[in-house]
């Protein structure tokens, strides 16, 4: 249950390395959103090795497995009922369809809901290469690359001047650990929201800038046309 205003969610769907956390960053400050990452929150939470969930879930994340529903929604109701915005991108969640129909039935209960669900399609070979470059800030979570999204000065976060590194599940047997779970466990989501009519499909291959415009438009086509089942076309 949420104790909070009326949440209007727009779920980022995509396989690992998609780009739903590069995308949600940029789009968030264009439509006035908030950015919600279940992976970042779970991060967090794993960073506090004195806890036994904290403990858990490095456990899980590090071998590329998803953290069991309950405590996951646990965890992201908090975090959803501490935001001032209206409405959130929620990037990493859900993951199952039994994670789909724990955010419904939780928005339902403050006159919230799932406004549309934005899949990102990305070629597998793409997915890995973009992977197996991430860095990230180790104090601020932002997202570099190292050949795609440099940092000015290298090894040192743009914006505050952390310490860049590699994410400990983007080592090579990991990801493709992770690429399977998504395949049998998160790829269902797709069927499951196009039979909802809420699947906005955006190819999310090209420039960083191109895919949060074609993502934004394809938002606002989709609204327009009523909201009904819409595939975007290829740009
Ligand atoms: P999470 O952190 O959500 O990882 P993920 O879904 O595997 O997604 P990623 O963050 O790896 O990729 P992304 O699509 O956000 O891509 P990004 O923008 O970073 O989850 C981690 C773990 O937490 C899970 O494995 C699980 O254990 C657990 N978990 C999380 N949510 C859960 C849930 N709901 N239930 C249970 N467990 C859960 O981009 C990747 C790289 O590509 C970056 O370097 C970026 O710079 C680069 N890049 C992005 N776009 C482009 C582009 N257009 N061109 C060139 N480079 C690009």
């Amino acid at each position: 249950m949420l104790d909070s205003t009326p949440k209007e969610v727009i779920v980022l769907l995509g396989p690992p390395g998609a780009g739903k956390g590069t995308v949600s960053v940029r789009l968030a400050g264009m439509i006035d959103a908030a950015h919600l990452s279940t992976g970042d929150l779970l991060r967090e939470t794993a960073a506090d090795a004195n806890s036994e969930s904290g403990r858990e879930i490095a456990g899980l994340m590090a071998g590329g497995q998803l953290v069991p529903d309950g405590l996951m929604l646990r965890i992201l109701v908090k975090t959803l009922s501490g935001l001032r915005e209206s409405t959130v991108l929620l990037d990493g969640f859900p993951r199952t369809t039994r994670q789909a129909e724990m955010l419904e039935r939780t928005l339902a209960s403050s006159n919230g809901c799932v406004r549309a669900a934005v899949l990102l399609e990305v070629d597998e070979a793409v997915l890995v290469e973009r992977l197996s470059g991430r860095l990230i800030c180790g104090a601020c979570g932002a997202v570099y690359h190292v050949e795609t999204l440099k940092p000015r000065q290298a090894g040192v976060c743009d914006r505050c001047g952390g310490k860049l590194k590699r994410r400990a599940d983007d080592a090579p047997e990991t990801i493709r650990n992770r690429l399977e779970v998504y395949a049998e466990q998160t790829a269902p989501l797709i069927d499951w929201y196009r039979a909802k009519g809420q699947l906005v499909g955006i190819n999310g291959m090209g420039e960083v800038d191109e895919i949060v415009s074609r993502v934004r438009d394809g938002l606002a086509d989709w609204k327009a046309a009523g909201q009904g089942l819409r595939e975007a076309p290829d740009p």
